[in-house]
C-alpha cells in the first residue's frame, strides 16, 4: 500500500487541466492506497489574495473535490493551513534548502517575471513548502501535471539531503505520478501552452462551467485555414484540440476526426461542437454534485474537521521523529 498525496492551490474553480493533472482516477486508489488530498492554502499567500477571497476559495476546492468523487471518510481530505505541522517541516526544511537552487526553479523565474514588484520569500521557499506537504505523511506517490515535475525533483532532493545529513532513512524520495506512463500536459484553448486559469480569459474550461459557456469557449478556441497536404503534422494549436478531445471523448470520435485531417476533408466547426458536447457530458454528473454539496454547510465543517484530525494523526507522527532525529530531545 502507497501513501499517495495530492495538492491544488485554492485560485478558483478547478478546470480540466487540475482534474486531468491532479484528480483523474483517484476514485478508485483512495480505496486501495492511504491518500491524503488537501488545498494549499499556505501557498496562496504568495500572490497576497484578500482573506474574502481566500477563504472563498478554499470552499470552493473543498466543494470540487468532494463533487469529484473523493470519499472523505475512506481518504483525509484537509485544509493546509489546519495542519501547523507543514509549517514547522518547512522552518525545518528550509535549514538545508540553498539560495542558489531555489532560484533556478523555472516556476519561481516564472513568477519572478509575472510579479516583479513581489518577489517575496515564500515564493522563493515554495519547492521547501511544497516538499513538507509531501514529507508529512512520507507520500511516495504525488499525483501530478507535468508543471510540477521539478518540485518533485526538488522534493526528492531535500529528502535524500536530510536522510545524508542525519545518515537515517527516515523520508522517501517520491515520485511524481499520473496513472499512465506519463504525467500530462492538458493544454489551454488559446492555441499555445496549458491549460491554467492565469493563462488569460477563455484558456480554461471549468469543471463546473455551465454549458452555454463551455459551447462558446470551446467554439472560439484557436485553429488554423486546415490542412493542405494529406497526413500532415499538426500544428500546436490542432495538436492541443486533439489532445482534449483524447481526454473527454471516446477513441472512435478521435479516430475520426483524426482520419478527416489527414484526407484533408476536416471541418473544425464540426470538431468543435463535438468537443464541447463531450466536455459537457464529461463535467456534466461533476455540476450536479457541486451544487448539491456547495449548499451543505454543516457537511462541509464536518469534512474539514475530520480532515483536520485525521491529517494532524499523521503529521504530528512524523514531526516528533524528525525533531528527535535533529536534536530535539526533551529533558
Ligand atoms: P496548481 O494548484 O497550480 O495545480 C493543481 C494540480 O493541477 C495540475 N495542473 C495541470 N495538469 C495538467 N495539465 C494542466 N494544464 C494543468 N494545470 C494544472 C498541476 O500539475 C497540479 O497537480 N504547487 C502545486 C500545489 C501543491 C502541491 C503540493 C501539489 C502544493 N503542495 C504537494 C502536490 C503535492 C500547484 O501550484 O498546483
Amino acid at each position: 500500500m502507497s501513501i499517495v498525496l495530492s495538492g491544488i492551490r485554492p485560485t478558483g474553480n478547478l478546470h480540466l487541466g487540475n482534474y486531468f493533472g491532479a484528480l483523474r482516477n483517484f476514485k478508485k486508489m483512495q480505496y486501495e492506497n492511504e491518500c491524503y488530498f488537501f488545498i494549499a492554502d499556505y501557498h496562496s499567500l504568495t500572490t497576497h489574495p484578500t482573506p474574502a477571497d481566500l477563504h472563498g476559495n478554499v470552499r470552493q476546492v473543498l466543494v470540487e473535490y468532494l463533487a469529484a468523487g473523493i470519499d472523505p471518510e475512506a481518504a483525509t481530505l484537509y485544509i493546509q493551513s489546519d495542519l501547523p505541522e507543514t509549517a514547522e517541516l518547512y522552518l525545518l526544511l528550509n535549514m538545508n534548502a540553498y539560495k542558489g537552487e531555489l532560484e533556478r526553479v523555472s516556476t519561481f523565474k516564472d513568477k519572478a517575471r509575472k510579479q516583479p514588484d513581489n518577489i517575496n520569500a515564500g515564493l522563493l521557499t515554495y519547492p521547501s513548502l511544497m516538499a513538507a506537504d509531501i514529507l508529512i505523511h512520507r507520500s511516495h506517490k504525488v499525483p501530478v501535471g507535468k508543471d510540477q515535475e521539478q518540485h518533485l525533483e526538488m522534493t526528492r532532493t531535500f529528502a535524500r539531503r536530510f536522510n545524508r545529513l542525519y545518515d537515517v532513512d527516515f523520508f522517501p524520495e517520491p515520485v511524481a505520478y499520473n496513472f499512465g506512463e506519463e504525467l500530462v500536459k492538458i493544454p489551454g484553448l488559446d492555441g499555445s501552452g496549458k491549460m491554467g486559469k492565469s493563462e488569460g480569459e477563455g484558456n480554461a474550461v471549468f469543471l463546473a462551467e455551465d454549458p452555454k459557456s463551455i459551447r462558446k469557449k470551446v467554439m472560439r478556441a484557436v485553429t488554423d485555414s486546415g490542412p493542405t497536404e494529406m497526413n500532415q503534422k499538426k500544428p500546436e494549436p490542432i495538436e492541443n484540440i486533439f489532445a482534449l478531445m483524447k481526454a473527454v471523448s471516446n477513441p472512435d470520435t478521435v479516430a475520426f476526426f483524426d482520419e478527416q485531417y489527414n484526407k484533408c476533408t476536416i471541418r473544425y466547426g464540426d470538431m468543435k461542437k463535438q468537443l464541447a458536447e463531450d466536455i459537457i457530458n464529461f463535467t456534466e454528473p461533476f455540476r450536479e454534485k457541486v451544487k448539491e454539496i456547495s449548499a451543505d454547510e454543516d457537511y462541509i465543517r464536518k469534512v474539514t474537521k475530520m480532515g483536520a484530525e485525521k491529517a494532524h494523526a499523521s503529521a504530528s507522527k512524523t514531526i516528533k521523529e524528525a525533531r528527535e532525529i535533529i536534536g530535539f530531545r526533551p529533558f
